[in-house]
């Protein structure tokens, strides 16, 4: 959809009072025919919360997809020169510090770049993964 049409929707649904002009134009959604509503109450916009998100997108299937990217991690000891494996799980939807119950809009965003939340403090590049879409 063009930025054009996007704020007349906009205006068309919610009257003129909230902050479309912040709101960059489309997603990954928009182009498969998503409804707002599909997110967002008519009455209230608050930011869509996890429980809708699931609707479409079962966590269990999700943490299936991306499994790939955890990798076996050998650390050497230094002293002993014993080597000790274990699994590293770099698993997005299913990590080593929150599992399946992280956010996910702390990485992916509907209306603006999504990031990845584990850059923060790791070097994602290593990992390999993919940008969130
Ligand atoms: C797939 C789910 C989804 C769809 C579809 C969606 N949104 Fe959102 N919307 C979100 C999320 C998540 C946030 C908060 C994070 C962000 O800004 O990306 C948000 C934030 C907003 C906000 C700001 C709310 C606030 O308090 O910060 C507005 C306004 C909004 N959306 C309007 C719309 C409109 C209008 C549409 C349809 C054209 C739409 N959204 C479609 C998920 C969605
Ligand atoms: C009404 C169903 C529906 C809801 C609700 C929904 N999605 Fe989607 N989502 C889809 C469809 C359909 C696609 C496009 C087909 C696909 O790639 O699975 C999609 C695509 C995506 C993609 C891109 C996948 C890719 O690699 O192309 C992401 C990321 C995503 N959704 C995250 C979310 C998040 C986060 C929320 C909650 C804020 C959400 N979705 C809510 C139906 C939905
Ligand atoms: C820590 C960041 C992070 C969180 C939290 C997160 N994702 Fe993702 N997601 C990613 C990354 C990174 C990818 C791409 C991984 C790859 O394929 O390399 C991805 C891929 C996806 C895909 C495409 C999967 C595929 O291969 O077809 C969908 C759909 C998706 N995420 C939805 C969600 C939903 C829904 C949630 C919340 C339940 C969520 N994500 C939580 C980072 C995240
Ligand atoms: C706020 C900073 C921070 C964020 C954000 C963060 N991590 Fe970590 N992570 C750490 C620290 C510090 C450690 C080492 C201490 C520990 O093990 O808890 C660590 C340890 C790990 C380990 C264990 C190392 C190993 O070899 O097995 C994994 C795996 C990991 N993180 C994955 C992730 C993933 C995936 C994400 C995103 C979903 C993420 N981290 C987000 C700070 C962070």
């Amino acid at each position: 959809m063009k930025k054009s049409s996007f704020v007349l929707s906009l205006i068309a649904v919610f009257g003129l009072n909230i902050s479309y002009a912040q709101m960059p134009s489309m997603s990954k959604h928009a182009q498969r025919g998503v409804q707002c509503t599909a997110c967002h109450d008519r009455s209230s916009f608050k930011p869509a919360p996890v429980s809708k998100c699931i609707v479409c997108h079962k966590q269990d299937e999700l943490a299936k997809k991306t499994e790939r990217l955890n990798f076996i991690s050998k650390m050497k000891n230094q002293k002993t020169g014993e080597i000790k494996e274990h699994m590293a799980l770099i698993n997005p939807h299913d990590s080593y510090h929150f599992g399946k119950t992280e956010d996910c809009n702390d990485c992916h965003r509907e209306h603006r770049q999504s990031v990845n939340d584990c850059a923060t403090c790791h070097d994602v590049k290593a990992w390999g993964m993919k940008e969130p879409k």
